[in-house]
C-alpha cells in the first residue's frame, strides 16, 4: 500500500516508516522538525543525536534497498499538506504529527497556544486534504488513553451504550483529559467523528498508552545508533519508563510523582509498530470511526519504579526511588479498568515487560551515560 506518515521524524514515526517499508509498503514521511526544535529551545536534547530525515532515508536505502520519500514542511500550512497528499495519493495516512508532551502544553501561554493550534491545525488540514484529493484513503490517527482520564467506571473501547429514561443510544465514551495536550486529542477525535458522519471518511483512532523502548527489529540491523529513534529522558518529553531507565543509569533517584499509585496502560515501541501495521492493513470502512485502545499491560508508577530498581540493582547500579511533589493535577489513587480487545483480536501478540527486556534497555543506555544531563530530569513544570 502507499502509506504516508505525518510526523515521520518522531519517536514513533521513523521506526514505523522503517517497519512498513520493510514489509513492502511504499512509504512516505513528512515532518517539520517541530519536536527537534522544541527540544533544542527547552534544553531537552535526547540521549544521543540521530541523523536528519534525509540522512535516515539514505541509511535505510543502503541497508534495505528500499526508498522512503521525505518531505520537510509544516503540515499546519495548507499548501504543504495539499501538495503532499495530491502528489502521493496515499491509500493510508498515519497521523502522528502533533505536539505530544503534556508538560510542554502546560508550560506557559505560548506553549499552550502552539499545542492547540498545531495539533488541531494538522488534523483539520488532513481531513480537508483527504476529502479533496483521496476521499477513500484511510486515516489512522494517534489518540491517547489519556483522553478517557481516570473515571470511576470501566473504560470501554471508544464507545459506550447509554440508557436514559427508557431510551438507548451509543455515544463516544466520555472524555476528561488531564492536560491541555490530552484535551487537544479529545478535540481531534470530535473533529474526526464529525467528518466521518458528514463525509463518510474512513478513520481509525488509536487510544495509545505511554510507549517505552529503544530498539525495533529494523534499527537492530545496524550496530550503531544511526537507525534508532531518539530517546528523551527529560521531564518534558520523556515518557515515564524511558525516564526511569536513564535515571537508573545516571545514579539519580527514580522520581515518582506524589503517591505513585497513578495507573496507566503501557506498551513496547515494537508493539506500537505492529498495531499501526494491523490498522493500516485492515482499514476502517467508509463512514466508520473505529476506536482501538492501544496498550498491552497496566502498571502503577510505583510498580514501574520498583521493577527498574530491582533489575538495575541486579546489574550493579545504585538505584533508589524518591517521591517528589506531584507537578500535575491528577488522582494519585483511583480505579482503572480499561478494555483492550480490538488489537488483540486483529492479531497483536504483546511484548511483555520482562526483567530481561528491562535489563536490555538499561544495558543499551549505559554506553551513553556521559551524555546524561541530570538537570533535565526534574524541571518542575506545574499544572497549578
Ligand atoms: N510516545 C508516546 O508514548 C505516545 C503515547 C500516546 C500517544 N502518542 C501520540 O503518538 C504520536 C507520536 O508521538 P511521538 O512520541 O512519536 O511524538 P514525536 O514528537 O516524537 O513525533 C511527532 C512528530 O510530528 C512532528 N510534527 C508535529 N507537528 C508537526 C507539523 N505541524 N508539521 C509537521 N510535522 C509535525 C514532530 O516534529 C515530530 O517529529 C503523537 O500524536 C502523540 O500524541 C504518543
Amino acid at each position: 500500500m502507499r502509506v504516508l506518515i505525518l510526523g515521520g521524524d518522531g519517536y514513533l514515526g521513523w521506526p514505523t516508516a522503517m517497519h512498513l517499508s520493510a514489509r513492502g509498503h511504499e512509504v512516505a514521511v513528512a515532518d517539520s522538525y517541530l519536536r527537534r526544535s522544541l527540544c533544542r529551545e527547552n534544553d531537552c536534547d535526547p540521549l544521543f543525536p540521530v541523523p536528519n530525515l534525509h540522512e535516515r532515508m539514505r541509511l535505510w536505502k543502503q541497508h534495505s534497498g528500499r526508498r522512503i520519500d521525505v518531505t520537510v514542511g509544516d503540515l499546519t500550512d495548507w499548501a504543504v499538506m495539499a501538495a503532499l497528499v495530491q502528489r502521493l495519493k496515499p491509500e493510508a495516512i498515519i497521523h502522528y504529527a502533533e505536539q505530544p508532551a503534556a508538560p510542554y502544553s502546560m508550560l506557559d501561554r505560548k506553549a499552550a497556544a502552539l499545542t492547540l493550534h498545531n495539533n488541531l491545525g494538522v488534523t483539520f488540514n488532513l481531513i480537508q486534504a483527504v476529502r479533496a484529493f483521496v476521499p477513500d484513503a484511510h486515516i489512522v490517527k494517534l489518540g491517547t488513553m489519556g483522553e478517557y482520564g481516570t473515571p470511576n467506571i470501566d473504560i470501554e473501547e471508544g464507545w459506550i451504550d447509554v440508557e436514559h429514561k427508557g431510551r438507548r443510544q451509543k455515544f463516544l465514551y466520555p472524555r476528561q483529559a488531564g492536560s491541555l495536550y490530552h484535551t487537544t486529542k479529545i478535540m481531534d477525535t470530535d473533529l474526526l467523528w464529525f467528518y466521518v458522519r458528514v463525509w463518510k471518511l474512513r478513520v481509525t483512532d488509536l487510544m495509545q498508552g505511554p510507549v517505552y523502548g529503544l530498539t525495533t527489529a529494523e534499527s537492530e540491523t545496524r550496530d550503531d545508533t544511526s537507525l534508532l529513534s531518539f530517546l528523551n529522558y527529560d521531564e518534558m518529553f520523556g515518557t515515564v519508563l524511558n525516564r526511569f531507565i536513564v535515571q537508573a543509569v545516571a545514579g539519580y533517584p527514580l522520581t515518582v510523582y506524589g503517591k505513585g499509585n497513578q495507573i496507566r496502560g503501557y506498551l513496547n515501541i515494537r508493539d506500537t509498530l505492529i498495531c499501526l501495521r494491523l490498522a493500516v492493513e485492515k482499514p476502517a470502512a467508509p463512514g466508520e470511526l473505529r476506536i482501538l485502545n492501544q496498550f498491552t499491560e497496566v502498571f502503577s508508577v510505583n510498580q514501574l519504579a520498583q521493577r527498574v530498581h530491582d533489575v538495575g540493582r541486579k546489574l550493579g547500579l545504585d538505584v533508589t526511588i524518591k517521591s517528589v511533589a506531584n507537578p500535575r493535577i491528577e488522582a494519585e489513587e483511583h480505579y482503572y479498568n480499561p478494555a483492550h480487545h480490538g488489537l488483540l483480536e486483529m492479531g497483536l501478540t504483546p511484548t511483555y515487560l520482562t526483567d530481561d527486556l528491562l535489563a536490555d534497555m538499561i544495558e543499551r543506555v549505559i554506553p551513553h551515560r556521559d551524555n546524561i544531563v541530570a538537570e533535565r530530569f526534574l524541571r518542575r513544570i506545574t499544572w497549578a
